[in-house]
């Protein structure tokens, strides 16, 4: 069973990928969250959670549903996480975080893939050439990936936590999950036709629209799938996403 979360659809593609070649469920982690069922995994079947890294570390809705999580049998446990550039130290949080709940992580794995931060200055979504590069070199370990899970490879730590890992997760991450996660900047510009694409879209059914016009309620992520989906790049966060590009996954091709 694979429990997922995406955004502009990266991690998504990599956990239909692998939940295709090993021929396990696929669980969204809104849609859990939503029917508060419980889950009994079949003898030897694998666990895992697939998820962007937000802010150098696991986000921290994926961290509560971890914790909250009904489910039982569970044995080879592993994790994968997408990113633009580096995952800090994502993988010791998320062992920190199935360990409070008896569990081990067996594997962990990071696929860089295409940025999707466009919210602080110098974050922006990658060039068509660095996009390409990115999902053609993500196709080939996926299938590394579904390889080391088909025979439970145990102890592979495959990650890119990049320089400063232990600043950027420690001290960094607590500011950037406090006061950046939030849509409190969120607004559509005059651009905006109300064509209720972004409310569409939100895992969380987050915006509502009113007077033709979307709102945002407090129960947002920060994944920007509302952004990147707007048809006419009308939705800002803040001045921060003035001249920011648009991205959702598609391949790369
Ligand atoms: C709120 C937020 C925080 C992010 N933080 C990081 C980060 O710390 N390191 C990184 O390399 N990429 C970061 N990214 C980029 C995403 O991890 C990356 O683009 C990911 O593949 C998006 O996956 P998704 O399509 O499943 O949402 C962040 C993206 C968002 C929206
Ligand atoms: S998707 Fe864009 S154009 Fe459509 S309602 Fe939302 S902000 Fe307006
Ligand atoms: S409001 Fe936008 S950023 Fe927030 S959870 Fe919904 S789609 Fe994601």
């Amino acid at each position: 069973m694979i429990f997922y979360f995406s955004g502009v659809g990266n991690s998504r593609w990599v956990a239909e990928q692998i939940a295709e070649a090993l021929d396990e469920p696929l669980v969204f982690i809104p849609d859990a969250i939503l029917e508060e069922k419980s889950y009994t995994l079949q003898p030897d079947e694998r666990l895992g959670f697939i998820f962007p890294t937000y802010g150098w570390g696991v986000p921290t809705f994926v961290e509560q549903f971890i914790a909250r999580l009904r489910i039982e049998n569970v044995g080879y446990l592993y994790m994968v996480t997408t990113c633009g550039d580096d995952t800090g130290m994502t993988y010791e949080i998320f062992c920190k975080d199935v360990q409070r709940r008896g569990w081990t992580c067996a594997s962990a794995w990071t696929v860089q893939m295409p940025e999707s931060y466009i919210c602080l200055p110098g974050f922006d979504v990658d060039t068509p050439t660095k996009e390409a590069r990115k999902c053609q070199n993500a196709r080939q370990r996926v299938v590394d990936i579904v390889e080391a899970l088909k025979t439970r490879q145990v102890g592979i730590i495959d990650t890119i936590p990049g320089p400063l890992k232990w600043a950027k997760s420690h001290i960094v991450r607590p500011f950037f999950n406090r006061y950046l996660i939030t849509p409190r900047y969120f607004k559509a510009t005059d651009a905006c036709i109300g064509c209720g694409k972004c409310a569409q879209v939100c895992p969380y059914h987050n915006i509502l629209m009113k007077d033709k016009k979307p709102e945002w309620g407090s129960d947002c992520v920060l994944c920007l799938r509302c952004y990147h989906s707007c048809p006419e790049h009308a939705l800002h966060w803040g001045k921060m996403t003035k001249n920011k590009g648009q991205y959702l996954y598609h391949g790369g091709q």
